[in-house]
């Protein structure tokens, strides 16, 4: 039989997402060129197929760059029927450069920006959200369970990327504060009873948890 690889599957997974917007091919072509850490064609039509499956209108983001993560929720919120998705990011350019995205997609009514730290944002935003997703520094992770736990609904998903961490989480000798900072957050939410968890092996690795 032959041997399935890591790097052929992701191939394999990006090929069968449908062709993207010009816009949005602009902001893969982007990441691709300043090596920025987007979620890619596959995560990204991921979240969009949870959120049309679960027809979200409400959608908060943490550490959302340029808005390529933001703009796979914002088209699922709009054909869904409209809503809002936040987008948050601590670098006033970055929030600048999504806005111009999300607008030339035709996306900017359902996207509110938030120039700010981003588990504080969520911790003072009204809620509850059908979906939260988290892309913020992992050291952050383990600190912003309890909040996003208070504001998503019941019935809601929590998405969170880099769950794998380029296989650093498998090294016994890696005990770098992020790779440890991951770790913790997937105890926690894997042995949590009020959560139903699985981990979507794409790209670097989604958590995908339903909130009982
Ligand atoms: C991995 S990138 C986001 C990529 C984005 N989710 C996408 O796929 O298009 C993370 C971004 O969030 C910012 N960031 C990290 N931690 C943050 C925090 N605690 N609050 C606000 N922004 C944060 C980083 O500066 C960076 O711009």
């Amino acid at each position: 039989m032959p041997k399935l690889t890591y790097d052929k599957t992701q191939e394999y997974l990006i090929s069968l997402v449908p062709p993207r917007e010009p816009e949005l091919q602009k902001m893969e072509e982007i990441a691709e060129k300043d090596n920025f850490p987007i979620i890619g064609p596959a995560c990204g039509y991921y979240c969009y197929q949870l959120a049309r499956m679960i027809k979200a209108t409400s959608v908060f983001e943490l550490g959302s760059g340029y808005g390529y993560s933001t703009a796979w929720f914002a088209k699922a919120v709009k054909e869904n029927g409209g809503g809002v998705v936040h987008h948050t990011v601590w670098d006033e350019d970055l929030s600048k450069r999504a806005t111009g995205h999300l607008s030339a997609l035709g996306s900017g009514e359902v996207v509110e920006f938030h120039v700010a730290e981003a588990v504080e944002t969520l911790r003072q935003a009204r809620g509850p959200f059908d979906i939260i997703f988290n892309d913020i520094e992992k050291q952050g992770y383990p600190g912003s369970l309890p909040v996003i736990k208070e504001k998503l609904r019941r019935g809601g998903i929590l998405i969170i990327d880099n769950i794998l961490w380029s296989g650093r989480i498998f090294d016994s000798k890696n005990h770098d504060k992020s790779t440890e900072a991951i770790r913790r957050f997937t105890r926690d939410i894997t042995t949590d009873p009020d959560w139903i968890v699985s981990l979507a092996p794409v790209r670097d690795g989604m958590i995908i948890a339903y909130k009982k």
